[in-house]
């Protein structure tokens, strides 16, 4: 694995929505890196979360770099709010674009990091033209849509696959606990999003201190 470095992203998608200023700031005591903010519309996944408003309020409540999720149908449509509302990456669906190339230049053009994520029955080849100008994969370990689901350890080939080919960041989303963790790091992660396991857990520091 070429990166030296692990970071650690936990998902709001299992905090306290009613109480979302605290819980972020319960993510900045527990030392983690990252903000993961699942965007959901109904339609590329069965299951609605929140919009670019949403990451607007977040942007004012912290500093740490919110990494934006979209498991959305036509992403093209949107990345601009997001990337207004305040975005610092923003993470697009390999299933949901027809010409991904244009999607990442139009992204990083504003000065926003532009990753690209496949679902677990989509094949790694399927983003290999694009290696070379993404700054983050994202490897889902579980079908997108919900948190709380069991981690699919036969996606670890495929990251092998991918580190293979590619020195940046490999985010791992999706099962995440500090078992899995280790192996999703193993196969050459080096970013862990995690939701269940860290809103759940009683000491959220030592549980993302668990994931590095
Ligand atoms: C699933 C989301 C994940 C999810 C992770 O569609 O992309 O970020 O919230 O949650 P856990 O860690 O509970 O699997
Ligand atoms: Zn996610």
């Amino acid at each position: 694995m070429d990166k030296k470095y692990i970071l650690v992203a936990p998902s709001i998608l299992s905090a306290d929505f009613s109480d979302l200023g605290n819980e972020i700031r319960r993510i900045e005591k527990a030392g983690a890196d990252w903000i993961h903010v699942d965007i959901m519309d109904g339609h590329f996944v069965p299951n609605l979360t929140i919009g670019a408003t949403v990451v607007k309020s977040l942007r004012r409540h912290t500093k740490l770099i919110i990494d934006s999720h979209l498991m959305i149908e036509n992403p093209q449509r949107y990345v601009e709010d997001f990337i207004k509302a305040g975005s610092d990456i923003i993470t697009v669906h390999a299933e949901a674009v027809p010409r991904l190339k244009p999607l990442i230049k139009k992204i990083q053009s504003y000065g926003v990091r532009a990753g690209v994520s496949i679902k677990p029955k989509t094949k790694a080849s399927v983003i290999y033209g694009v290696l070379g100008l993404v700054d983050l994969v994202l490897v889902m370990t579980v079908e997108p849509g919900f948190g709380g689901q069991s981690f699919m350890q036969d996606m670890m080939p495929k990251i092998e696959k991918i580190r293979l080919r590619y020195k940046g960041d490999i985010q791992v989303d999706g099962g995440i606990n500090a078992e899995t963790g280790k192996q999703a790091k193993a196969a050459g992660g080096n970013i862990l999003v995690a939701g269940t396991y860290l809103f759940k857990a009683k000491d959220m520091k030592k549980a993302v201190a668990s994931l590095r």
